[in-house]
């Protein structure tokens, strides 16, 4: 799957000796997938665990692995490789970063490529350190952690769990998602919307009827997941509102967990009056049981039918809207417009009705967009322009065009 953030980044993976090596190699290979140029060091002991040639075939690319050798066929004068592969480098990760090699490069020691190389590289520094619990723990381990992070370094926190020893402690590698998550993170801080807090709700809300059962809609939570990664990615800071449990909550952003649409209301409203941005992707439901039973509905033999007496759900976007004509917070609202009739006459009206910058307008009466597929149809609206027609799209590049779109208004609007 390819990854817009880091298509053609330069990223130098530098590897050290650590049984979690091998989670190094999917890393690498998950990199490259996605569209990054990955230039692998390894150290003499990453060696002893795998060899160079598993890193070359994952990443197509030579791997360094020798201050002083001079025959590589990547295309670089070695004799400076230490210069050059750090010189045009978005990002040196060193993943996994055993105590030693972390004690060097907290040291600024420069006895072999690695360390080399992270002296001569001008790019951030992010490393995932990997090793026994007792070791991650130390005194002098944790010192030369906060030196890194002092010195600027992103520093990816090991996760508890069983070690190859048998041991359980703090010291695992994680896993390949959350790697990659962190090292987006790293690209993102000079992204378009650096600094900026942005505010997204997703999924449909859940009106409860008793402990048991509620009443909700299609909404799968996908659209609004794409647009909290696409705004992570523009370097922003997330929240996501979401009544969504089954996604992968991307990494990075805060999760607020919600049901109802008071709950929600109650939640944009809080996360929203110091944002920047809010973008109600949720399908909220506008209208809830009157009453909610204490105890589960049961049904008797007689039971025939059960008749809901429903009541209307705050609008939160008309509720915001109130609060940021006094406020002046958000400073952009998004909102959507299901429609599944009339999509330009009826998402206009919604634009200003709802007092949005912007609008994204969906027809849900096509198959290949709206709730639960991959891909999305959409229009775009916005207050100062002319209605623009995508064609079909995957959630994420509607996420990252939204983005992008708002990103460029935001700098007009400063
Ligand atoms: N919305 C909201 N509060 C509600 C209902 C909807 O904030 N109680 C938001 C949605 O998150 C979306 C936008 O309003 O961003 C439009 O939602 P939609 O359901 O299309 O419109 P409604 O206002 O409910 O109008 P209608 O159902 O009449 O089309």
């Amino acid at each position: 799957m390819t990854i817009t953030l880091l298509q053609h980044k330069r990223i130098v993976l530098a590897v050290t000796g650590s049984i979690a090596v091998y989670k190094a190699v999917d890393l690498a290979s998950k990199l490259t997938q996605a569209g990054a140029v990955v230039d692998v060091i390894m150290t003499e002991s990453a060696q002893k665990f795998v060899t160079p040639l598993t890193f070359q075939s994952v990443t197509g690319r030579s791997v360094y692995t020798d201050l002083w050798q001079t025959d590589h066929a990547g295309g670089l004068p070695t004799h400076i490789a230490h210069v050059g592969l750090g010189e045009g480098a978005d990002l040196l990760a060193v993943i996994p970063a055993t105590a030693h090699t972390i004690a060097k490069l907290a040291a600024g020691m420069s006895d072999d490529l690695l360390t080399v190389t992270a002296l001569a590289a001008r790019c951030p520094l992010i490393f995932a350190p990997a090793m026994d619990g007792g070791m991650y723990q130390h005194a002098a381990t944790q010192h030369n952690l906060r030196t890194l992070v002092e010195r600027g370094a992103i520093l990816i926190e090991p996760e508890t769990g069983r070690f190859a020893s048998g041991l359980i402690g703090q010291g695992r590698l994680p896993e390949t998602p959350t790697l990659i998550g962190a090292i987006r993170r790293a690209l993102a801080r000079q992204g378009a919307l650096a600094g900026q807090k942005v505010v997204v709700t997703a999924g449909g809300t859940r009106e409860a009827i008793d402990p048991v059962r509620f009443v909700s809609n299609h909404s799968s939570g996908k659209q609004g997941y794409a647009i909290a990664q696409a705004a992570l990615d523009a370097g922003a800071e997330v929240s996501l509102i979401s009544t969504i449990q089954s996604l992968p909550v991307p990494i990075g952003a805060t999760l607020i967990p919600v049901n109802s649409a008071q709950e929600m209301l109650n939640a944009v409203l809080t996360e929203s009056a110091q944002a920047d941005i809010l973008i109600m992707a949720a399908a909220v439901a506008d209208f809830r049981p009157e009453t909610i039973a204490d105890q589960k509905i049961k049904k008797t033999d007689e039971t025939r039918g059960l008749t809901l007496n429903l009541t209307r759900n705050p609008d939160i976007l008309q509720t915001v809207k109130q609060g940021r004509e006094e406020s002046g917070f958000p400073r952009i609202v998004v909102g959507f417009a299901a429609e599944s009739e009339n999509l330009v006459a009826n998402a206009q009206s919604k634009l200003a009705r709802k007092g949005l910058d912007f609008l994204v307008g969906n027809d849900i009466s096509a198959s290949d967009a709206g709730f639960a597929v991959d891909t999305n149809r959409v229009i775009l609206l916005s207050k100062a322009g002319e209605p623009e027609t995508l064609p079909l799209m995957s959630k994420t590049e509607v996420g990252e065009y939204l983005i992008d779109r708002i990103a460029r208004y935001t700098a007009i609007d400063r």
